[in-house]
């Protein structure tokens, strides 16, 4: 049995939980708390690095206390501390592994450094039984990946979006459509009365081979349909909202397919597609995965929508599994580890090592 805290600071939610790990890989979770700070960020439009930081300033004691206070664990009963210690906002990375060390240092725990995006990538672990290995579409606000993960720490990159997060598309369309933030979910409730065939927006990078994704394109087909419309009414909106979630899922699908077409015959004889990110929340989109899986003779797995997105017992999770797998760092070493904005989960495929911005790490 491994008890771990996990924190997770890198964007605009300040999350903490407690989670037991026991040896045969399964998972209690004690907490799992999420303060999420939508308001503070609202009248900007999106989310504002400075106003982050300090939000997870003044929160982060208080959210890490309750989440020890509803696991009923007592600081000196964890086997290890786990934090988010990039990707992200460096300000809000900061808070949530400086109050890590801080606790490690004070208690003499075992802390372990986390990559956001391996959180998000083991997250199915927490209640799905996910064996490794499996095929991970990962869809959030900042990352739009398909990743072989064949054993923690063991993650190969199939292919990653060009430009735009699959989030972040969903954002910035709701925006343009006036629906308000945070985008995905608001999309997703206008879309249910609409109709998402009024509008054929057309299917990105058509003529490219790869799992690449490319998800800006589609936004900008959005503003046009709905500059033509002039005012758009509700019944429109509902529309487009629909249209363009209805092709969002049909590019993850088509790049997906691919990657199943990759790996065939290399994953086993029951082959396995997690989904992960805030975006694998979304009904339709999990609804085309599904059936996808279904035509490919794969097993779909998807978290329920909390553990989707950004929450503390993902970070937890990755805690333990290396902890159980020995990879924790010595305390000198973890204590030392600096946070990091950028910080690639997997290596890129080859001949595409090169390049910054969306290309880049982070991408
Ligand atoms: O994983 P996450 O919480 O944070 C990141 O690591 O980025 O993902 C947040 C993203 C946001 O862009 C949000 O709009 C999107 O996930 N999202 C959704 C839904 N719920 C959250 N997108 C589509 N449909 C949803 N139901
Ligand atoms: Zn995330």
């Amino acid at each position: 049995m491994t008890v771990v805290l996990g924190i997770e600071t890198s964007c605009d939610d300040t999350a903490a939980a407690v989670i037991r790990r026991s040896e045969d890989g399964s998972y209690e979770i004690l907490s799992n708390e999420v303060f999420a700070q939508h308001e503070s960020h609202r009248p900007y439009g999106g989310v504002v690095p400075e106003i982050a930081a300090r939000s997870h300033v003044e929160r982060i004691d208080h959210v890490i206390r309750r989440a020890l206070g509803a696991a009923k664990v007592e600081p000196q009963a964890l086997d290890a501390i786990a934090a988010t210690a990039g990707p992200g906002l460096i300000g809000g990375v900061m808070v949530g592994l400086s109050a890590a060390k801080a606790m490690a240092l004070a208690h003499g725990k075992p802390l372990i450094p986390i990559n956001h995006l391996e959180g998000h990538a083991l997250s199915a672990r927490l209640t799905e039984d996910a064996p490794f290995p499996y095929l991970l579409l990962l869809i959030s606000g900042g990352h739009t990946q398909l990743v072989a993960v064949e054993d923690v720490g063991d993650y190969r990159r199939l292919g990653s979006t060009i430009d735009d997060a699959a989030g972040e598309a969903f954002d910035k369309t709701a925006k343009l459509l006036g629906l308000g933030q945070p985008g995905g979910p608001r999309i997703e409730s206008a879309a249910t009365g609409g109709r998402h065939d009024r509008f054929a927006f057309p299917e990105p990078l058509a003529r490219r081979e790869g799992c690449d994704f490319s998800l800006s394109g589609l936004k900008t087909s959005v503003r046009l349909a709905a500059e033509a419309l002039g005012r758009p009414d509700r019944q429109d909106i509902a529309d487009l909202a629909a249209s363009f979630q209805y092709a969002l899922a049909r590019h993850l699908a088509s790049r997906t397919d691919r990657a199943m077409d990759a790996l065939a015959g290399k994953f086993g004889a029951s082959p396995r597609l997690v989904l992960a990110g805030g975006v694998a929340a979304n009904c339709a989109i999990k609804g085309a995965m599904k059936s996808l899986a279904g035509d490919k003779g794969w097993r779909l797995i998807a978290p329920p929508p909390k553990y989707c997105t950004d929450n503390g017992a993902m970070i937890a999770a990755a805690g333990a599994e290396r902890f159980a797998a020995g990879l924790a760092p010595p305390l000198e070493e973890a204590l030392g580890f600096a946070p990091r904005a950028r910080w690639p989960l997997a290596p890129p495929p080859p001949g595409q090592e090169v390049g910054g911005g969306r290309k880049g790490p982070k991408a």
